[in-house]
């Protein structure tokens, strides 16, 4: 079977959840601590064994290519001043083994479009796709659990997490049933559903491993829930094809786009975070000790 080896990051959207912050900048390009968000995602593709990395990029979204190329100035003046740990850092973002390719959605026509512009690169081999405002917390990364299941399977692979009802219309959710250890047989999957018509708890988080034959079914996908042309649908007619499995990763899920998301990852990563992670924690633990009314805190 095919190795993945390519991922697309779709990194269009309009990140409205977000602004005013995101009225001129990326939501993909958020720090938490001091990395922006699509250097996470990046990281865990390249981790799962990914060289080829497609984003599919929109209006305002320069920045994230400005990132992953080579900033001459700036080194040369990290050079200049003996800052050579942050050099390291700088020229150590993407490893010369990677690729990057940048493409256009001229309109956020909605994920499944987005998903769809990256064919003429990925062709006829299985990828991923890696939603950066899904940050994960795992060790191993969870792209690389699923490209194991990928490989012990022979088939699409959709991570999910075990969701509360109510939370239903923020998801695609799987009609699934246990098969082996994470593992679910999927039999269906609907976008967005309303907590009563939704058919499990197993809520689809922004890592797939998809085969090239979703380009076909993506092709035909009319707009769905939300006006938007949805993987979600495209994938639903894929499994009267062939099987996708669900894979209940192990690890934390941050919904980076989400204000409350963004906020516990800052603090979940805070906390870890080599350089500030001990005094942060300590800030934190002083903070819950105290019990301190935000005024006086701040
Ligand atoms: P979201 O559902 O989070 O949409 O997209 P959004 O527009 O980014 O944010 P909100 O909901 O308005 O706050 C999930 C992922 O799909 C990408 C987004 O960039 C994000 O990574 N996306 C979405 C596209 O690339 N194109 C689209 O047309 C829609």
């Amino acid at each position: 079977m095919a190795e993945v080896r390519k991922a697309v990051f779709p990194v269009a959207g309009l990140g409205t959840r977000f602004l005013p912050a995101t009225k001129a900048n990326a939501k993909e390009m958020m720090p938490v601590v001091d990395k922006p968000l699509i250097q996470y995602a990046v990281e865990e593709a390249i981790a799962a064994g990914c060289d080829q990395l497609i984003f599919i990029s929109g209006r305002g979204k320069r920045a994230i290519a400005d990132h992953f190329d080579v900033s001459y100035e700036l080194e040369i003046e990290l050079e200049k001043r003996g800052k050579t740990a942050l050099l390291e850092q700088v020229r150590n973002i993407l490893p010369s083994h990677v690729s990057t390719i940048f493409l256009r959605q001229p309109y956020p026509l909605g994920l499944g479009h987005a998903v769809l512009m990256a064919r003429p690169v990925v062709g006829d081999e299985p990828f991923a796709v890696l939603l950066a405002d899904d940050l994960m917390l795992s060790e191993p990364p969870v792209l690389a659990q699923m490209v194991e299941q990928y490989h012990r399977y022979q088939a699409g692979i959709l991570g999910v997490e075990e969701i509360q009802r109510e939370h239903s219309t923020r998801y695609g959710v799987v009609d699934a049933r246990p098969w082996d250890d994470r593992i679910y047989q999927i039999s269906g999957i609907v976008e967005k559903p309303k907590p009563e018509d939704a058919p499990s708890n197993l809520g689809v988080v922004g890592r797939y491993i998809l085969p090239a034959r979703v380009f076909h079914f993506l092709e035909q996908t009319q707009q769905g829930a939300g006006g938007e042309i949805q993987l979600t649908d495209a994938i639903a007619h894929l499994l009267n094809e062939r099987q996708v499995l669900a894979y209940r990763f192990s690890g934390q899920r941050f919904d980076c786009g989400d204000k409350l998301g963004y906020l516990k990852a800052t603090i979940a990563f805070g906390k870890l975070h080599p350089e500030v992670g001990a005094d942060f924690t300590q800030y934190m633990d002083s903070l819950c000790e105290h019990q301190a009314p935000v005024e006086t805190v701040l």
